[in-house]
């Protein structure tokens, strides 16, 4: 199979830990990127001095730096999340929910046609342990649900991933389970395939305007992950 992505792609949140493998898992795949961060300097640190030239800095908080970075989009995936333990940092209302609504948006704006938003799994739970934290899941199913009402027009296309408690191992060496309507009580999946999924929803025709959970399942090595994505259903489930 040589399904792939033609054109560049903005990582948001790119110096992030889901957002650095998003990066990796790209130039993998050898789809240009774009990332928007708020330091080049960890940019330059994380990626070499090659990516100077693909940085746009600023806040998800701003407009106007968002808008510039879209012009070097034809995709997003955003990675962004707020820090819900440090009060020094905004909290979700101004990340997780207008930043990402913000950032969906401007990108409709500017006619970007598809959209992939990292989120989590439980968001539709308010009685979560989670959303004790400034009501994180609450405010990510905001920003969900921004994304999914702009880019479900024709023509525009979205996928929302849920991924569960995440963890720092490498890619491909685990079974996925992907699930719709947020029944997974509970379960974890490595960054790096959260990152690779989410690459592989740039092209995937089951990930075509779906929001789906995923966790990982036994340890087993993988070359692809793209046999998971039968595991969804086809037309839209929440
Ligand atoms: N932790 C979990 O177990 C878990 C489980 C499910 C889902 N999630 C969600 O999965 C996503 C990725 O998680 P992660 O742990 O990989 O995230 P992370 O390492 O905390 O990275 C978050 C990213 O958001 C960026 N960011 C924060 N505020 C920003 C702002 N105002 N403007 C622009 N960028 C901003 C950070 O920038 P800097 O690099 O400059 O700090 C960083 O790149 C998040 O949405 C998270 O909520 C997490």
């Amino acid at each position: 199979m040589d399904r792939t992505f033609k054109g560049t792609v903005l990582v948001v949140g790119a110096t992030g830990r889901t957002g650095q493998w998003i990066v990796r898992r790209l130039e993998e795949h050898h789809i240009p990127c774009h990332l928007f961060v708020r330091s080049s300097e960890k940019a330059v640190e994380l990626f070499g001095p090659e990516v100077e030239g693909h940085i746009s800095t600023g806040s998800i908080e701003n407009s106007e730096e968002i808008k510039s970075a879209l012009e070097h989009a034809d995709a997003i995936i955003c990675a962004i999340g707020s820090s819900v333990t440090n009060p020094e940092e905004p909290p979700p209302s101004v990340i997780d929910r207008d930043g990402v609504i913000r950032l969906a948006t401007l990108a409709k704006q500017k006619n970007i046609r598809k959209f992939i938003l990292v989120s989590s799994l439980a968001v539709t739970k308010p009685d979560h342990p989670l959303n004790k934290y400034g009501n994180v899941l609450t405010m990510k199913l905001a920003g969900e649900d921004a994304v999914r009402e702009l880019f479900a027009e024709k023509g525009y296309s979205y996928t929302i991933l849920r991924p569960g408690g995440l963890l720092d191992g490498p890619p491909l060496l685990h079974a996925l389970r992907f699930d719709t309507g947020d029944r997974l009580a509970t379960g974890a999946i490595q960054r790096s395939d959260v990152a690779e999924v989410a690459v592989l929803s740039l092209f995937m025709e089951e990930a075509h305007n779906s929001t789906f959970e995923l966790i990982q399942t036994d340890e087993i090595n993988q070359t692809s992950l793209r046999h998971f994505f039968s595991q969804l259903p086809s037309g839209t489930v929440l």
